[in-house]
């Protein structure tokens, strides 16, 4: 079967399994021209099909279901004020008729369809998914947190929020949590285990991997060969669980590049407006290893509301 024709087997697939692929969904890096701005009508060309199979159908392998099921070992449990988190437009599980949960909806679906594999074949440490973008502030700690909370909200998935932006962790402030340790201080102890940091949290579903203390030489340690074995404890241990990394900006540091190795799926966020299109073009070609990246365009006027937030996602290639 040639690369196209498998690139329109899997699209059938996803259309299958209930994705609609109309309209905006696939990236390419010119549409607008020159230093131009991503916006949400993309068109799709057969070379970024290829790259989609060489990266997503080529390398697709069952998930790992035959492991049993991680019961939550964390002995901390700590509380959400949920109230205040929805006055800062953050969604709820009381907020969740919100236009903000409606947009979440629509941007978890095809993650999660390509981690269960529903009606396609699954992706590969496609539980794993990274929320990154090109450079600082375009939302990515926003995106992660109404991620990880939209997708607790249904009926049988667990999430673990992982704060992977130790530098600038903002997860717990965002959440209205006191600092905490995490990932930097299992990284830099060894007596310290991933359970002693884990929090459980008052919504059932969801559990937070904070970022931890600070670390002079926190970036290095990031990209260190303890990370990747971390990584792959946080793999093997949480299986069971949708594993969200809130992640740096892809063009300001190194870090990024190395978690993406080890991702299924990456959600590239790109600031409307704002972020040059030649930055996002620098910052995929940075995470290629990865089998699926979203595109995910933040902060447009364009939405249903004519409100502040989300519009266009792109599936798999660029
Ligand atoms: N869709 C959105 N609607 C409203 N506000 C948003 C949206 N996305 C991001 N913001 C706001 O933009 C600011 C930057 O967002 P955020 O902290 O998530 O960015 P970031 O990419 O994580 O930044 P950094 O690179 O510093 O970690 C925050 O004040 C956040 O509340
Ligand atoms: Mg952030």
């Amino acid at each position: 079967m040639s690369t196209i024709e498998q690139a329109a087997k899997r699209l059938d697939e996803l259309k299958r399994a209930g994705m609609s692929l109309s309209g905006g969904y696939t990236l390419t890096a010119d549409s607008a021209g020159g230093e131009g701005y991503f916006a949400g009508d993309f068109s799709q060309t057969e070379d970024s099909l290829s790259r989609e199979i060489d990266r997503t159908v080529e390398q697709v392998v069952e998930l790992d279901s035959a492991r049993p099921p991680h019961n939550d070992d964390s002995t901390r449990h700590v509380d959400i004020d949920l109230l205040a988190l929805a006055a800062r437009s953050f969604i709820t599980p009381e907020s969740s008729h919100s236009q903000l949960a409606d947009e979440f909806r629509v941007i978890k679906r095809p993650l999660l369809v390509n981690a269960r594999g529903d009606g396609i074949a699954p992706i590969r440490n496609g539980n794993m998914i990274m929320v990154t973008s090109s450079l600082p502030g375009e939302g990515k700690s926003f995106t992660s947190i109404n991620l990880a909370m939209s997708i607790a909200m249904e009926m049988d998935l667990r999430v673990l929020l992982v704060d992977a932006d130790i530098a600038h962790s903002s997860v717990l402030n965002y959440l209205g949590l006191p600092k905490s340790k995490g990932l930097l201080d299992v990284l830099l102890d060894e007596t310290i285990d991933l359970s002693d940091v884990l929090l459980r949290t008052n919504v059932e579903k969801l559990s937070i991997l904070p970022g931890g203390g600070h670390y002079k030489h926190a970036t290095e340690l990031l990209a260190s060969e303890s990370m990747r074995r971390l990584i792959e404890e946080i793999t093997s241990r949480y299986s069971d669980r949708i594993i969200i990394f809130d992640s740096p900006p892809l063009l300001v540091t190194t870090e990024s590049r190395v978690l993406a190795t080890h991702m299924g799926q990456i959600v590239m966020v790109v600031e409307a407006g704002k972020t040059p299109h030649a930055a996002v073009k620098q910052a995929l070609k940075t995470i290629e290893s990865c089998p699926v990246v979203l595109m995910m365009l933040n902060k447009s006027a364009a939405t249903n509301s004519g409100g502040y937030g989300y519009a266009g996602y792109g599936y798999g290639t660029y």
